[in-house]
């Protein structure tokens, strides 16, 4: 059988391309360099949560004159605090953990999303420069009311 040398051309190019796309998945799936849980948060013991020093209260910390900290616990089906509030221009670290099964924190219209996985904590920071609110959502199936699963975050004047 004859093949035309530029039919041979874009064979080896339609395969180099396939090739290329599949090793995209895998690697882009298993490869280093993608982590899907941000652990510089450290770890914990998410059956003691109510023993850790941070976790047992969850809530907003203030640690600098714009700078806070705010421990989260996601559990079936509620972020604990429901409600997060923060002033304008602060420099916002989240500390987010979980004590049943992987859940996820979405801060909506910020670049804050993370899991949140038993035995991990996720640290995120984001710089709140406005006022307003914003939902706070998980994004991991955790269950059967895994769509009512959501926060508030205010960011007040
Ligand atoms: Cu928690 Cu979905």
């Amino acid at each position: 059988m004859h093949v035309h040398k530029y039919e041979k051309l874009w064979l080896i190019a339609s395969l180099v391309l396939i090739v290329g796309f599949i090793s995209t998945i895998v690697f882009g799936a298993v490869g280093a360099g993608v982590k899907m849980v941000d652990d510089s948060g450290g770890q914990v013991n998410a059956s003691g949560l109510s023993d850790h020093p941070e976790f047992k209260d969850p809530g907003v910390r203030k640690v600098g004159s714009n700078e806070y900290e705010v421990y989260v616990v996601a559990q079936q089906f509620i972020f604990n605090p429901e409600t997060i509030e923060v002033p304008a221009n602060s420099n916002v670290t989240f500390y987010v953990t979980s004590r049943d099964v992987i859940h996820g924190f979405e801060v909506v219209g910020t670049n804050a999303n993370t899991m949140a996985v038993p035995g991990e904590v996720s640290k995120i920071t984001v710089q709140f420069d406005e006022p307003g609110e914003h939902g706070i959502v998980c994004n991991e199936y955790c269950g059967g009311a895994h769509h009512d699963m959501e926060g508030k975050l205010i960011v007040r004047e």
